[in-house]
């Protein structure tokens, strides 16, 4: 399987990524390859075609979600017979402003989604992909791309099901 991206590793130059948030920024510089390396997430970086600069990076991990949290129509399709679902959380994503505007982020996302379905057809039961966006603005996003809104939880929700009609 073709990705955009590779797995986070000490040759890149992480320091220097800077997407205009700084959570977002302190946890590329500081806080992931601690979270690798304790089997926290994984962490996948586009990168630029000189040397190791990150164009854009996002993180991968498991997480359940509550079943009532889910809208009723999506259910629907599930019809789960559990409390709690599994699911991916695509906990991060960030595209360095230098690279912003450019069909990079999109292009991150779609990368995400492929290796989230790969995992949930072959390896380990996933029904949906979920988001924490930091912002309205990241919120706008993922909605752009058909993420639903989960209500109470301010996360956003992409059933597997929609995701597997991309690939
Ligand atoms: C949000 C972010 C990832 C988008 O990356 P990008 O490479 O600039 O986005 P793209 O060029 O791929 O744009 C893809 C589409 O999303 C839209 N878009 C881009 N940034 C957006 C934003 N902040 N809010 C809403 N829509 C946005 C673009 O207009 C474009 O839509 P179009 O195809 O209809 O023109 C990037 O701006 C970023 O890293 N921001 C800071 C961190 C952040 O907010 N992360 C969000 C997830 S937690």
């Amino acid at each position: 399987m073709n990705y955009l991206s590779v797995a986070l590793n000490s040759t890149h130059k992480k320091e220097k990524f800077s997407c205009g948030n700084t959570p977002l920024d302190n946890y590329l510089h500081k806080q992931a390859s601690q979270d690798i390396k304790r089997k926290l997430c994984a962490c996948f970086v586009m990168e630029a075609e000189t040397h190791k600069t990150i164009k854009g990076y996002y993180t991968l991990a498991n997480t359940s979600i509550d079943k009532q949290l889910i809208p009723a129509n999506a259910l629907k399709k599930l019809s789960p017979p559990y409390k709690s679902l599994p699911a991916t959380l695509l906990g991060r994503l960030a595209v360095d402003t230098q690279f912003q505007g450019k069909g990079i982020g999109a292009l991150l996302l779609i990368d995400a989604l492929k290796r989230s379905f790969q995992v949930a057809a072959h390896s380990i039961g996933s029904c949906a992909i979920i988001v924490d966006p930091i912002d309205i603005k990241a919120i706008e996003f993922y909605k752009k791309y058909g993420f639903i809104l989960l209500p109470d939880s301010g996360k956003l929700f992409l059933p597997m099901k929609t995701v597997a009609q991309l690939f």
